[in-house]
């Protein structure tokens, strides 16, 4: 029967090309070869297609231990797999599938967050280079490593808009800001799909997690969500939109509860608005094991509710719960779930595999696997890694311009300080894909490299697994500490929520003893999420943030602090100045007593700023900018009119650098509360010192608009506000009127 299968798909994909539809594959019509080949299937084979299982050798999620799997593929009893990474063994599993009565091709799925071999900046940190074109650049590289592989798809981006540090996952995202967000979903799905995602050197990706898992609430990872309807559609739907809009191939939905109801089995979202209202074609899957875990929610009773519930909310396919391939048949035959739903489900995986091109040939992405030790190539990935993570590296402070370190004849003496300076494994951070820690460049030999006139010492400082200080030789004789603080690459992902974002005591502690030295020092600080360490920034002559930035982690460290490399990254988050403020974002909405420290009986608190230390947008340079007040080319806009802002940002210090010039709006009256100001574009801009441009920005209506009242989006006349400025807290602004 396979055989038969295979000739019919071959034959139409034949006829279809002949006819001149369509180039292999791209944009081309599949219904007519799904449909064959559905009708040809059993219950149990479509409801095959629906299972997805993990490899037993990696578990992303509580360990599912499952037996025979290359039997229940000969069975046609599965239809994806996650967490297999080795091209011999994907083949092998293949094969299996190849030897079923449908010969129906598996889906090879994992997490490819930031890179597969080559490892970049975590996602946190790249969208601080905001440098669009770079993470779609990385995103690329990634899927053409991860496609290497044999994989066809992979679970990003996360495009969840985070706003609250303690959330371990905030390193998987681009920050809080709803408009970035969405910048960055389409470049990320642009990279790892290019303009064709049928092409076998891409991947598919995923946008999750459907939706709102991010604003769990107190931060605790898979807790419950209690958001309203305006900030659902205002602030979390936006960026899945942006990225369906991009066409990304696949979504997942999320673990979350909203409006007591887990996303997984949410009608609401997964049918009404992303089938419905939005049109996807593609499909959907769960997350781990999430169909199951409708049980501890307690809206099911036991997994066979919890496959109902999850079947008729939308979702498609069952990541590793078992609850579809268990109990779907009996759903159907007890008439509970129409096999017409189950239909719709599979033809949409099927049509992926068409799409991907294997039915023709199930072994398509498994010609490449020779690049991924082809030494030019990987040089030329590795470069981009570095470039990617220079430009996401923040300066936060540098006082009396203690950076960059430049490496002179007369033999500076530098100390590096505190063992992450020597860490592989670290600079990978978590979702490290199929990173090797022996291929890290570490921040001692980074620097080591880029200053080979000046003598480096290395000093302890600190235990990294107890965090305990260990006594400091005479500090004397250095011209320069550097010091490495912050989070090992465990304690921020996944299931790594944290009560306490503070950088640890002894670190903090260690800094206010270097400085007693008398000896200008420098923090490194690393980590996967916003981190408070208002203890030792007094102490600390310059801080840069350098995250968790991949394989060439210490080369791009060095770029930077010898200024080979100008910092140009801006937070994509707000960095809390104390925990208790957290969570802190710039796009807070206008209260009825807005914040002034001044006033008892207004917004705020009595013993802290509302301020962060270091607000979304905030990024210093070597160099000093200035940027010019805004100007409209008029006063009063019609409907439909656009609306262009001009100003001009010159370079005022000694050095070349490049500004990221930014735009704000305030809508002044609307029918809703809207934020205080909301981001709504930026330009980077290089310049030599002494040169002048002019930046223009070009808003439409839609650019001022939101969703009212009735969930309608609209754009209200009246007064409006724009803004520019280097950070959502240092701007400049101009108002204008828009009529009807
Ligand atoms: C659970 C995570 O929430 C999701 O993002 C990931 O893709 C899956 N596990 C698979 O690893």
């Amino acid at each position: 029967m396979k055989h038969i299968v295979r000739v019919i798909t071959v034959l139409l994909s034949l006829f279809v090309t002949a006819a001149g539809l369509a180039q292999p594959y791209a944009q081309k019509d599949f219904s007519m070869e799904v449909d064959s080949v559905l009708n040809l299937m059993t219950l149990e084979e479509k409801i095959g297609q629906l299972n997805q299982l993990s490899s037993n050798e990696r578990f992303t999620g509580p360990v599912i231990q499952n037996t025979n799997q290359l039997e229940q593929v000969r069975e046609g009893k599965v239809g994806s797999f996650l967490n297999i990474t080795r091209p011999d063994i994907l083949v092998q599993y293949q094969e299996a599938a190849m030897q079923s009565r449908m010969g129906i091709p598996l889906l090879f799925a994992l997490d490819v967050i930031h890179g597969m071999k080559t490892i970049f900046p975590i996602p946190l940190g790249e969208a601080a280079s905001f440098d669009l074109a770079l993470m779609e650049s990385s995103a690329q590289i990634a899927a053409l490593e991860a496609s290497a592989y044999g994989l066809h798809w992979t679970f990003a981006p996360m495009i969840d808009v985070s706003r609250d540090a303690r959330w371990g996952r905030v390193m998987e995202g681009a920050g809080e800001d709803t408009w970035y967000n969405s910048q960055v979903a389409v470049v990320r799905v642009k990279g790892f799909q290019g303009e064709d995602y049928t092409d076998a050197k891409t991947v598919m990706a995923c946008a999750k997690h459907f939706v709102a898992y991010s604003a769990a609430i107190a931060g605790k990872d898979y807790n419950t969500v209690d958001i309203s309807r305006n900030s659902l559609w205002e602030v979390y739907f936006p960026p899945f939109k942006a990225a369906l809009d991009a066409g990304v191939a696949t979504f997942m939905n999320s673990f979350n509860d909203l409006d007591g109801m887990p996303a997984t089995g949410n009608k609401y979202l997964q049918t009404d608005i992303l089938k419905g209202k939005w049109n996807y074609q593609g499909f959907i899957v769960s997350d781990w094991n999430s169909i199951a875990e409708m049980i501890q929610h307690r809206v099911a009773e036991n997994p066979k509710v919890a496959a109902k519930l999850a079947i008729t909310a939308g979702n498609d396919m069952d990541m590793v719960s078992l609850a579809y391939i268990t109990h779907l048949k009996d759903l159907v035959e007890e008439g509970i779930v129409s096999e017409g739903r189950i239909d719709d489900s599979v033809r949409r995986i099927l049509l992926k595999k068409f799409e991907l091109g294997l039915f023709e040939d199930p072994y398509r992405y498994f010609s490449r696997t020779k690049e991924l030790e082809d030494e030019s190539i990987i040089a030329n990935y590795r470069s981009v890694a570095r470039d990617a993570g220079r430009k996401s590296i923040v300066l936060l402070k540098n006082e009396n311009k203690v950076l960059p370190i430049l490496d002179t004849k007369k033999s500076t003496s530098i100390a590096l300080v505190g063992p992450l300076m020597k860490s592989q494994r670290d600079m990978l951070g978590a979702w490290a894909g199929r990173g090797e820690t022996k291929d890290v460049v570490t921040v001692y030999e980074g620097i080591e490299h880029a200053l080979p006139n000046t003598k480096i010492t290395y000093i302890e400082g600190y235990n990294l697994e107890n965090n305990e200080l260990i006594a400091l030789p005479d500090l004397s004789k250095f011209d320069v500490i550097i010091v490495a603080v912050g989070e090992r690459h465990n304690e921020s992902g996944e299931a790594r929520s944290k009560v306490d974002i503070n950088i640890k005591a002894s670190q903090q502690e260690l800094v206010k003893r270097l400085k007693s030295s008398g000896k200008p020092v420098v923090a490194l600080v690393m980590g996967g999420r916003p981190v408070v360490f208002s203890e030792m920034e007094p102490f600390a002559d310059a801080i840069l943030m350098t995250w968790w930035l991949g394989t060439e982690a210490g080369n791009a460290i060095a770029d930077v602090l010898t200024g080979k490399y100008n910092p140009s990254a801006k937070l994509p988050m707000s960095f809390p100045g104390h925990l208790g403020q957290v969570p802190v974002y710039y796009n807070y909405k206008s209260t009825g007593r807005p914040w002034n420290p001044e006033r008892r009986y207004t917004f705020g608190y009595i013993d802290h700023t509302i301020l962060p230390a270091y607000p979304f947008g905030y990024g210093l340079s070597y160099t000093d900018f200035e940027i010019a007040a805004p100007v409209l080319d008029k006063g009063r806009y019609a409907m439909g009119e656009t609306i262009t802002i001009t100003t001009s940002v010159e370079n005022k210090g000694q050095v070349k650098g490049k500004e990221t010039v930014q735009l704000y709006i305030q809508d002044v009256v609307s029918s809703l509360t809207r934020p205080i100001i909301e981001f709504r574009g930026f330009e980077q801009v290089e310049l030599n010192p002494g040169e002048k441009r002019t930046v223009r920005f070009v808003l439409t209506d839609k650019d001022l608009g939101f969703y009212n009242a009735e969930t309608q989006f609209v754009t209200e006349p009246g007064e409006f506000k724009v803004f520019v400025g280097n950070s959502s807290q240092n701007l400049q602004e101009i108002s204008f009127v828009l009529s009807e």
